[in-house]
């Protein structure tokens, strides 16, 4: 039996894959890239066989992969996810920087860039999966990593952020109404018993209100 749900619990980031090759820079939104080995350090790709990026990256032999964050607007997956090279100049008017092999990356509102050389690829029907080890590896700021859990959230108009602050900020404050005491005790406010007093004025539960 195979659940197809139980596929989407894997967990992925999301990423750019790009390449150089005769003087075109191409690049695409991947959200296969995943560590192989970390002694030495090898990284893998899939990439789609009709890809315009795949053509490129297979007579290179090599290529980048830059790190969406949670900075990076939504409208770079759509520039460089929804359309192709083949038609279109993907890096006009984006700021890149080029690795030691000439390959394009992405510079700005990315966690990280990396670069590799192929040193396997496999066929695989319908993607071609690259393996190598890594040549280059690079923070480009502190940003939490974009994960593709959390572009189907941005993409749906939500928010996406750490619930537990969240979750903090929207618990009730009991604020005494008398001497401005904030409740901080263990027991919900509304557990306490009826003859509790404020500690700091001794005036009855009841001068408490809700914030
Ligand atoms: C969220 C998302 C994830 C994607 N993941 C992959 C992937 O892992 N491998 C791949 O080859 N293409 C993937 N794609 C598709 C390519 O980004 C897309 O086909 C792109 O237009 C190819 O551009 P190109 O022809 O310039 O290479 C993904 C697209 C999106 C939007």
């Amino acid at each position: 039996m195979i659940d197809e749900k139980a596929l989407f619990k894997l967990s992925y980031g999301l990423y750019i894959a790009g390449v150089e090759w005769g003087g075109k820079k191409n690049a695409c939104i991947i959200n296969t890239a995943a560590q192989a080995t970390a002694e030495p350090n090898q990284m893998l790709v899939t990439m789609l066989k009709s890809n315009y990026t795949t053509e490129l990256i297979q007579k290179k032999g090599s290529f980048t992969v830059s790190v969406l964050s949670l900075a990076t607007p939504l409208s770079r997956v759509a520039d460089f996810g929804f359309r192709s090279g083949r038609e279109c100049e993907k890096f006009e008017g984006i700021a890149h920087g080029v690795d030691g092999q000439g390959n394009p990356y992405l510079a700005e509102d990315m966690a990280a860039r990396m670069s590799v050389s192929i040193s396997q690829t496999v066929d695989l029907g319908t993607h071609l999966l690259f393996i190598g080890p890594v040549t280059e590896a690079e923070e480009l700021s502190a940003q939490r990593p974009m994960t593709y859990a959390d572009y189907r959230v941005l993409k749906a108009g939500g928010k996406v952020g750490a619930p537990e602050e969240k979750a903090e900020k929207k618990e009730a404050k009991y604020v005494c109404s008398v001497c401005h005491y904030v409740y901080d005790g263990e027991i919900p406010f509304e557990e306490l018993p009826d003859d509790y007093v404020c500690p700091i004025c001794k005036r009855p539960k009841s001068v408490f209100v809700k914030e």
